[in-house]
């Protein structure tokens, strides 16, 4: 291979072949897209989403297979030929393009685990600015077997970057977590308490103890890697007001578009796999728990593969 057929030149931002949505929502309705999410950014409007999480393959090596009653099939493939490489400069595209499409105080929320949150770490610090890093959230859970030859894997890892170094949302009172017995224990020392005995919340600090959902969870839908609704809530909460524009451009089963909804948020999803997108179609408009008797979202094809 010569050195001019390794050039690869990567466009940002709409043009003449990526015709620009204009608005946002068209159609006054939420937006869930089947292709591919690069495609689909290339279309949208600069500085038009409040918040983005995504949950995108994590570099597993793995096919993803959809387990449930009714479908059996492949969802997604995480196999990297061209390995870390390959999967850097696949990812890091994406994120430069999802930095263009968040406005000003707008967050981004992506979730990861040990075997790329790290290479993607100093990606995003490149991409976003290192003083636009938050937080490395460590969500833990318990789940799974036990390992007998090294410490048993057990946390995700979400990095938080704002768009701003200065100006970004958040509101840790809205997820406040349940102080220590221990900790109260200590406020009622009237020497050395630096909190009131009535204080027996706190703000959430940077490891999440969330439990993954179980098997017989009514939430679950049977997508491999698919997220519980509480951790997308607590992100939501967190990082966004109602009425603010969610985007989830890796969304599998559905999870952020069906606590965007819940939250009254405005939403935008995206996945390449029909079983996906299909699974979110029905999560979304049949779910008697939304209590939403008209589904208030457009189901959108992109016909064009970026890369
Ligand atoms: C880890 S799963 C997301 C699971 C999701 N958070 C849930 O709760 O169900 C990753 C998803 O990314 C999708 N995906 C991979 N490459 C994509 C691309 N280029 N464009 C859109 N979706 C893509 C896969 O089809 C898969 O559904």
């Amino acid at each position: 291979m010569s050195m001019t057929d390794r050039i690869m030149r990567y466009e940002f931002g709409y043009n003449e072949q990526y015709p620009a949505m204009e608005p946002l929502f068209p159609a006054g309705a939420n937006r869930l897209f089947c292709g591919d999410n690069l495609a689909l950014m290339h279309q949208l409007p600069s500085e038009c989403i409040d918040l983005i999480y995504i949950d995108p393959p994590f570099f597993t090596g793995r096919d993803f297979n959809i387990l449930s009653e009714a479908k059996v099939g492949r969802s997604f493939s995480d196999i990297w030929d061209g390995g870390m490489l390959d999967y850097v400069l696949w990812l890091s595209i994406r994120l430069a393009e999802m930095k263009r499409l968040l406005k000003p105080n707008g967050s981004i929320y992506v979730h990861l685990d040990w075997h790329a949150v790290h290479y993607i770490k100093v990606e995003m610090d490149k991409i976003f600015g290192a003083n636009c890093f938050q937080n490395e959230l460590i969500w833990h859970y318990q789940t799974g077997g036990a390992s007998k030859v090294r410490f048993s894997r057990k946390h995700d890892t979400i990095l938080w970057y704002s768009r701003s170094p200065k100006d970004w949302k958040f509101y840790g009172e809205r997820i406040k977590t349940p102080r220590t017995p221990k900790s109260l224990h200590r406020a009622r020392n009237p020497l050395g308490a630096r909190i009131s005995q009535l204080d027996t919340e706190k703000n959430p600090n940077d490891v999440l103890i969330l439990q993954q959902m179980n098997p017989m969870a009514k939430e679950r839908v049977g997508y491999p890697t698919q997220k519980p609704e509480a951790l997308l809530e607590m992100i939501l909460l967190a990082s966004s007001d109602e009425g603010d524009t969610i985007a989830d451009f890796f969304c599998g089963s559905g999870t952020t578009p069906v606590v965007a909804q819940r939250l009254a948020r405005r939403w935008l999803a995206c996945d390449e796999s029909k079983t996906a997108i299909d699974l979110s179609i029905e999560r979304l408009a049949c779910n008697g728990r939304l209590g939403i008797p008209t589904p208030d979202f457009t189901v959108e094809v992109i016909e064009f593969k970026s890369y």
